[in-house]
């Protein structure tokens, strides 16, 4: 049932712009599979194998980036995909606290999606913003920041009615009473 994936003459001209920014080609797969992540919601064995024969490298490389770099999705991912960070300060915080009540909540594992397709919930490595523990990201875009249960639960109530979150989530502590 699954459709071959191909590039059509558009990515194929947006994939060599992207390609001659970069001295050596290897440097430009991660914009190439960005590209693709875009384009197909996800980078399965399929799509990495069509982006390493349109960039003329091996398969293992682009599979090594892959697999590197949880922001990229190997296989069909939920509309929204939730990132619990439950690295050391995150989980000193925590970061598993938050994800165990985002599983009960949703009824799903980290690594899963729900069966609506609306949610994939996944456990990651530390997103580089260890002074807002405990966070997670909302599908490679939005922070949300210094998570409580209260808030997971208007997070998963605002993005089922289609709002994404707002900067308000990055508030520091001390803005968070009204004081400057
Ligand atoms: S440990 Fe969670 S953002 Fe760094």
């Amino acid at each position: 049932m699954s459709g071959t994936k191909t590039f059509d003459e558009k990515d194929l001209a947006e994939i060599e712009k992207l390609t001659k920014k970069y001295p050596e080609k290897q440097a430009a797969v991660l914009p190439v599979l960005w590209y693709a992540q875009d384009k197909f919601g996800h980078v399965d064995p399929s799509v990495q194998k069509l982006v390493a024969e349109t960039m003329d490298l091996p398969e293992a490389h682009v599979y090594g980036v892959v697999t590197f770099y949880t922001q990229f999705y190997e296989k069909p991912m939920g509309k929204h995909v939730l990132d619990v960070c439950t690295c050391l300060s995150c989980q000193v915080c925590g970061g598993y606290d938050i994800l165990n009540y985002l599983e009960d909540k949703l009824g799903i594992m980290a690594g899963e999606t729900t069966p609506d397709g609306e949610f994939s919930i996944q456990s990651v490595e530390c997103l580089g913003a260890c002074g807002y523990a405990p966070m997670l990201q909302v599908t490679n875009d939005k922070y949300v920041n210094y998570l409580t249960y209260e808030k997971i639960d208007k997070l998963i109530d605002d993005l089922k009615s289609g709002k994404q979150p707002g900067f308000e989530s990055n508030k520091m502590p001390q803005h968070e009473n009204g004081t400057e």
